[in-house]
């Protein structure tokens, strides 16, 4: 590269910096909004270190932050658009305000009261799983299934290629089980395993729903703390994000500022040309040795770009 063609690209690099530099702050300040306002208890008093969740249902994102001295908060940069209003902090919450509109550069009002009282905290689990410490736990036996009509058509159809222990600690509604049970059907027939027959599909549904429902109705501030927000914790900003495909799993699996597939329950990396495809033969065989299927995904985790993760990630609403 001659002198005068660095000079030029330098040149352009510099142009392109300065079109965003100057551009950025224009945009954003055309777009963006904030809600302000103060926290109080049920008698009036204003609460410090409150979560003010406030969210914008169509972009369906929510952003949360503290309140502070004075029960005072400002949520700034806010996309604008219509946004609820809820307080959490301590054992109390408000109700889900009226929507409040933001718009460009100016600052809505909301104000909150923590009147209600809050919901049982929730133990840690995955979406539609009983909890984590439950679920390591539960049975990998197909006589564990709960008695039934269709228990043994459910042993002898679930079970080639995983245990029932994915089963028996999963708890979903009726459209959800459906879902799985297509996807499973999905995957036998990649694996050329007899197909499940309608009828038979539609008696697996039925056996699984009615033994593993839901297990409670889902409070999404039921896993938030109770204790009141105090010091640096006063300056945090979240953003949560509610996932437009409904069956799509919590994964905690790409981290775009590592640039890498961090694995996760429902992380699917794809794989990396290096890594060869399983033979037929081991694909169908019943029970693959779980170490090696674990040293495997780890093998291409540790190689996979986080761009191209097969990730279904983390929806919020979850239960
Ligand atoms: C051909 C192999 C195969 C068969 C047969 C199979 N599964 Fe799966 N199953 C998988 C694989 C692979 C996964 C993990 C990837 C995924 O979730 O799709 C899985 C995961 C699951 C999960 C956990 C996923 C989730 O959403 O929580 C459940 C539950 C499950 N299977 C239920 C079933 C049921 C019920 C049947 C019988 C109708 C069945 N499986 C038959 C291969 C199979």
């Amino acid at each position: 590269m001659t002198l005068r063609n660095v000079t030029l690209n330098l040149a352009v690099g510099i142009a392109a910096g300065i079109v965003l530099i100057a551009t950025q702050p224009v945009r954003a300040a055309d777009e963006r909004g904030s809600v302000q306002g103060v926290v109080n208890d049920a008698s009036g008093k204003p609460v410090t270190g409150a979560m003010v969740k406030l969210k914008n249902a169509e972009r369906r994102l929510t952003f949360m932050v503290p309140s502070r001295d004075g029960g005072k908060f400002e949520a700034k940069d806010l996309p604008v658009g219509q946004y609820t209003v809820q307080g959490v902090g301590g054992n109390f919450q408000s109700n889900v305000s009226a929507p409040v509109s933001v718009t460009a550069n100016q600052s809505a009002k909301a104000d909150v009261a923590l009147t209600t009282a809050r919901g049982p905290q929730l133990p840690p689990a995955w979406p539609q799983r009983i909890p984590e410490a439950l679920a390591d736990k539960a049975s990998k036996d197909f006589n564990a299934l709960p008695a039934g009509d269709n228990k043994v058509l459910v042993a002898e159809k679930c079970t080639p290629c995983h245990d029932v222990q994915r089963i028996l600690v999963k708890r979903s509604d009726e459209d959800n089980w459906n879902h799985i049970v297509a996807r499973m059907r999905a995957r036998m027939a990649a694996a050329n395993q007899p197909v499940v027959s309608d009828e038979d599909t539609k008696k697996i549904v039925a056996y699984l729903s009615s033994n593993f429902k839901p297990v409670q109705p889902y409070d999404p501030n039921s896993r938030l703390p109770t204790e009141l927000l105090k010091g640096k914790a006063l300056n945090y900003r979240a953003v949560t994000y509610d996932l437009a495909d409904r069956y799509a799993e919590a994964a905690r699996c790409c981290d775009g500022s590592a640039g890498q597939c961090l694995g996760g329950r429902a992380c699917r990396p794809r794989r990396p040309a290096s890594i060869p495809a399983p033979s037929s033969s081991s694909s169908s065989r019943p029970r693959p040795d779980r170490r090696r299927r674990i040293a495997r995904a780890s093998a291409i985790r540790r190689s996979t770009p986080a761009a191209s993760c097969g990730c279904r990630m983390a929806r919020t609403i979850a239960g």
